[in-house]
């Protein structure tokens, strides 16, 4: 089965999170773009669009390989830091989504919900075209170092998620359970 043939069905239930890419392919900016295009036709509650895309380049990737080095060289000491670091840096495409923030819980709440769906969407855009994902909210991702290196204001927006993409060299399995286990059918 070709990229091209999967059903909408086929792109959901297949879609996976990649954690091994095939290093030095990195996706093309242009069918990264597109696909954040669609995915901001995700639901969002009052029409807030409340999500924004940070696309990473060599500079801040770099500064955010090394200051994931420093965080787990100090916590797990140097020979961890070190493998991470390498793998980090082998890793092709680095997106951050971030979310509005606002001090109206419910609001929070919702623009959250929509952010969410805008990350699902862009997984799947992606994954139709062959191109895998891993969705992380590592402790990393809620240093303030972290947000300084990508140039965002703590007290008006919150990361969502790290998304890394590229394309898969392994795509793992994972399992769900039964419908019969999740649903409830009220009268
Ligand atoms: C909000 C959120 C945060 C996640 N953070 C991480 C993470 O930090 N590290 C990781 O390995 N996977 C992370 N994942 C991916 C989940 O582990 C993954 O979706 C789950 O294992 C199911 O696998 P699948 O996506 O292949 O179906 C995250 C997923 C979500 C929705």
């Amino acid at each position: 089965m070709t990229n091209q043939t999967m059903s909408l069905a086929e792109i959901i239930t297949s879609r996976r999170t990649i954690h091994d890419f095939i290093k030095g392919q990195v996706p093309d900016k242009s069918v990264i773009k597109e696909a954040l295009e669609m995915s901001c036709w995700a639901p969002n509650h009052h029409l807030t669009e409340p999500w924004h895309f940070y696309l990473l380049e060599k500079e801040t990737i770099n500064g955010i390989c090394e200051l994931n080095k420093d965080v787990l060289t100090e916590s797990k000491g140097s020979d961890v830091a070190e493998k991470k670091t390498k793998r980090w840096m082998g890793i092709p495409g680095w997106l951050v989504v971030t979310c509005e923030k606002s001090n109206d819980e419910l609001l929070y709440q919702e623009n959250y919900a929509a952010c969410c769906c805008v990350i699902q969407n862009l997984m799947l855009a992606l994954w139709a075209k062959g191109i895998g994902t891993k969705w992380s909210t590592g402790p990393i991702t809620r240093e303030d170092r972290f947000y300084d290196l990508i140039w965002v204001n703590p007290d008006l927006e919150n990361v969502v998620g790290l998304i890394w993409y590229g394309y898969p060299a392994d795509i793992p399995q994972t399992l769900r359970k039964p419908l019969q286990q999740v649903l409830t059918e009220l009268p």
